[in-house]
């Protein structure tokens, strides 16, 4: 549970994060009010926030992955029809119920604790979204799967991976089209600097170097929590990007110093607009 407590944001609302923007209407299938009430208060941690019918959320105010989808959203189209989307780490569904509202197809969530996996499956069948899979698993086995996605959600996950490349790999090795990532990041600041030996073979030199790090978190020194391994600066997770096959990108955004939004993509005609992300 203390690494369940240590996935908490604390985060000011943004102007225009309001939950409401993000959610049609009432779910399809909503509990009664009383249902969802007693369905929120049984679980013992949140950290999606999800509009559950009658004027209950799993949780109040503004989450952060909200303040994400604000920057996300823009970058889609008004039709997703069709699309399949893979979201890494998905928690409770947000993302992916996002992408269903938008008109998704095939929508696999994967995501490690059980708990959060109850979640999304109790919410997406009362938004009427019981083709969503989600799959108990660590992101590594991404290394496992044999279809393509046209989009890959990679919020919140970069930082738990042991193996960041390799999973980066993985996500290009799967993904059609592109990946949109939140993550940790070292912050840009002028003060960054490694010396590290550059330069051909014979002739490479120490050499200061300001950009293309990743700090590794041994045990629990980043929030206490023993889940976060690596902290990359925006130059190594476009770097990683770019060996895991993607070429164009948006403009790194700094949601907060030391977090970062960003997506990638194969193709130059994407289906998402990489220049809205600002
Ligand atoms: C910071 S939360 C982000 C959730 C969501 N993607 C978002 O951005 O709102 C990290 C999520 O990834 C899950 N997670 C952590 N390590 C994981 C791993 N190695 N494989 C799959 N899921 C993992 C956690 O359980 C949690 O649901």
């Amino acid at each position: 549970m203390a690494i369940i407590n240590n996935l908490i944001k604390r985060v000011k609302p943004a102007a225009g994060a309001t939950g409401a923007a993000w959610w049609p209407g009432e779910p399809p299938h909503a509990p009664s009010r009383e249902e969802a009430e007693a369905f929120v208060r049984a679980q013992a941690f949140w950290y999606h926030r999800i509009y559950l019918g009658h004027g209950v959320y799993t949780m109040p105010g503004t989450a952060y992955h909200e303040l994400v989808w604000q920057r996300f959203r823009p970058a889609f189209p008004a039709d997703l029809r069709g699309a399949s989307v893979l979201d890494v780490g998905s928690n409770a569904g947000f993302f992916s119920l996002q992408a269903k509202l938008l008109g998704a197809g095939r929508v696999l969530g994967i995501e490690l604790i059980d708990m959060y996996l109850q979640q999304a499956d109790t919410i997406k069948h009362w938004w009427g979204f019981d083709d969503i899979e989600n799959r108990a698993g660590d992101a590594q086995a991404i290394d496992r799967l044999t279809e393509q996605f046209e989009l890959v959600v990679f919020a919140g996950i970069l930082y738990h991976l042991k193996n960041p490349l390799y999973v980066l790999e993985q996500v290009g090795r799967v993904c059609a089209d592109a990946v949109l990532i939140e993550t940790e990041c070292i912050p840009a600041d002028p003060r960054n600097v490694v010396v590290v030996r550059q330069g051909p073979r014979g002739q490479a030199r120490p050499t200061p170097v300001r950009g293309g790090f990743m700090k590794l978190i041994e045990a629990d020194e980043l929030d206490g929590d023993g889940s976060n391994w690596w902290v990359p600066d925006a130059e190594c997770v476009m770097g990683m990007l770019r060996i895991a096959g993607f070429t164009q990108f948006s403009t790194p955004v700094y949601q907060t110093p030391n977090r970062l939004v960003l997506a990638a993509s194969k193709q130059r005609a994407s289906r998402l607009d990489l220049s809205a992300i600002k």
